[in-house]
């Protein structure tokens, strides 16, 4: 299928240095929150970074970042937001609100082409991708539009959610996309070690294990407010671990 904004999102993502999306099997294992606060926490170390939802049926950024998106500004394409200093933001709430994102498969794939043909990222150390669960037609249709992206897959260490990752895991492998490590959430116990669970599937795949973030009572009352995200305990495990996922240098989409 040939789409003209393939060629234009090759464009818009000539600036961006590093693409690293945020993925897992099972859904509400803390992707969004990941996400949300490992782009706060590289923007707070000055670096340029983008972070663009794309989980567009449960999009979450914003109400992690405590705004109500407006329309973009318009100049030669849609500026992100910026609701935090050195953080640009786009999310499909700009456009639809809090209504609810009914969409199919075929209109997934679409929204996501136009997301990233359309905003202007300009030059961006890292951009983070909020995705949705699973192995659904965003993340089929992100491989196609830019295989340049690389993952990091989060999982509990619950047998279920273990289970799922494994399959969305070896999917990522056997297409080709690079997956930088997998992260335990919800470590109970404040143990530093990943359950033998999430050990063991992190060894069959062969993917590095970045590391275990505990359950953190505090993080639902930060919710919506991203200088106390940065400040909970769920901050201070992440901080390294996207440190490591964010640095590993990505060429440029491919044109
Ligand atoms: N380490 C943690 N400690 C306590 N609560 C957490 C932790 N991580 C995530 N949560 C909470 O779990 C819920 C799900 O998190 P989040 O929305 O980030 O998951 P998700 O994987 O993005 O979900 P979805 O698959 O629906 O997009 C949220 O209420 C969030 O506040
Ligand atoms: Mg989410």
């Amino acid at each position: 299928m040939i789409d003209p904004r393939d060629a234009g999102i090759a464009l818009r993502l000539s600036g961006v240095r590093r693409i690293l999306a945020v993925s897992s099997g099972k859904g509400g294992v803390g992707k969004s929150t990941c996400a949300v606060v490992g782009a706060l926490l590289l923007a707070r170390q000055g670096l340029a970074v983008g972070l663009l939802d794309l989980d567009f049926q449960g999009a979450s950024c914003h109400t992690l970042l405590g705004c109500r998106p407006g329309f973009p500004a318009e100049d030669r394409g849609l500026l992100p937001l910026e609701p935090v200093p050195g953080l640009r933001f786009a999310t499909i709430a700009s456009f639809i609100g809090e209504r609810p994102a009914a969409m199919r498969g075929a209109a997934l794939a679409d929204a996501l082409r136009e997301m990233l043909a359309v905003t202007r990222w300009g030059r961006l150390d890292v951009l983070v991708l909020d995705m949705p669960p699973g192995i659904h037609d965003t993340t089929l249709e992100l491989a196609r539009v830019v295989p340049s992206a690389r993952h990091l897959v989060v999982t509990t260490g619950s047998r279920l959610a273990i289970a799922v990752a494994a399959r969305l895991l070896h999917h990522l492998r056997d297409s080709g996309t690079t997956v930088i490590g997998l992260v335990e959430n919800m470590a109970r116990a404040g143990g530093t070690d990943a359950g033998e669970g999430t050990a063991s599937l992190a060894a069959g795949v062969r993917v590095p294990l970045l590391g275990t973030l505990p359950f953190d009572p505090s993080l639902d009352a930060a919710i919506g407010d991203p200088c106390r995200l940065v400040q909970t305990d769920f901050s201070r495990s992440l901080a390294p671990i996207f440190d490591r996922a964010s640095n590993h240098d990505t060429p440029i989409a491919r044109g």
